[in-house]
């Protein structure tokens, strides 16, 4: 197993040379330290099939299912998948046009996903990749004034705001999807800034997707402390040229692996799509033998 950083990118490595099936106790330590400080990983030449996705999956920790079945690998439910493609009988598999705003997997519930794994099936031949802004980079970028602000403030998150409507949901009222979405659901709150369990960075843990509001220890809404956070750290620049905003591109084969803690990402989708299927397998690293 080969580690080199990625040329030319902010941040993030290649790997080359692992083996899925033939990996030691020792590979995955080193991939998740490595996953852990360098933030992405690209597994090189990859070739598994669903059930091998959610065995490396398992070996990374614990695979978390995701909780709405219609994102589901009809063989292999710990497989969500993300697909604009219809099958041969015209049923479409998985949802189209996932996560087209910035987030990190989650973030909406309780206990968010601490690893995520993606493993591109179908890749279009242009305008590939996902954008990764590293919320710890910038965290230590924000002037001290807004590192001061932050200090005793909560975020709220939630997923209104882009959950997908279901082809069962048309013709249902909107106000009754709203309310069956916050009972699943509920808005979950936590520290604006946190600490990684690995690395000990100061994560600042809002996203344009989910975050719904900031509030202070009073529980005074601080919605212009959120919009100037999110401006800072370049989640509000619709050019993507913030100098935090990193173009993670692939090719048929790579798998990435990325610290879902630390990174917020966003699809890259055009306005007239080429066909795109990816896999994507969701992990808890709660074990403490791994020290970065
Ligand atoms: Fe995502």
């Amino acid at each position: 197993m080969k580690i080199s950083p990625q040329v030319g990118k902010k941040f993030g490595v290649i790997v080359e040379g692992f083996d899925a099936e033939t990996a030691s106790a020792e590979d995955i330590a080193e991939l998740k330290k490595t996953v852990y400080t360098n933030k992405i990983a690209v597994l090189k030449n990859q070739g598994l099939d669903p059930a091998q996705f959610l065995a490396l999956g398992r070996r990374m920790g614990e695979v978390a299912e995701y909780y709405e079945p219609v994102y589901h690998h009809p063989q292999v439910k710990e497989v969500f998948v993300s697909s604009n493609v219809k099958e041969d009988d015209g049923r479409q598999v998985g949802v189209p046009k996932t996560g087209k705003f910035w987030h990190s997997d989650y973030q909406f519930m309780p206990r968010p996903f601490d690893l995520t794994l993606i493993y591109p099936q179908v890749v279009p031949s242009q305008n590939r990749g996902t954008f990764f802004i590293n919320m710890a980079d910038a965290y230590e970028k924000l002037s001290e004034d807004l590192k001061l602000a932050v200090k005793a403030t909560t975020a709220t998150h939630s997923v209104l705001r882009y959950f997908k409507i279901r082809p069962t949901d048309v013709y249902r009222p909107i106000s009754e999807i709203i309310n069956e979405v916050n009972g699943k659901t509920p808005p979950v709150t936590g520290a604006t800034a946190v600490t990684h369990p690995f690395t000990g960075e100061t994560i600042l843990y809002v996203s344009e997707g989910f975050t719904v509001s900031v509030q202070d220890g009073d529980g005074n809404d601080r919605a212009d402390l959120l919009a100037e956070l999110l401006e800072a750290v370049g989640q509000l620049d619709r050019t993507y040229e913030h100098e935090n905003i990193h173009l993670q591109t692939f090719e048929k084969g790579d798998m990435l692996v990325w610290d879902n803690r630390t990174l917020v990402h966003r699809a890259l989708h055009t306005a007239t799509p080429e066909p795109a299927v990816s896999y994507r397998v969701t992990v808890y690293d709660n074990d403490t033998d791994v020290v970065a």
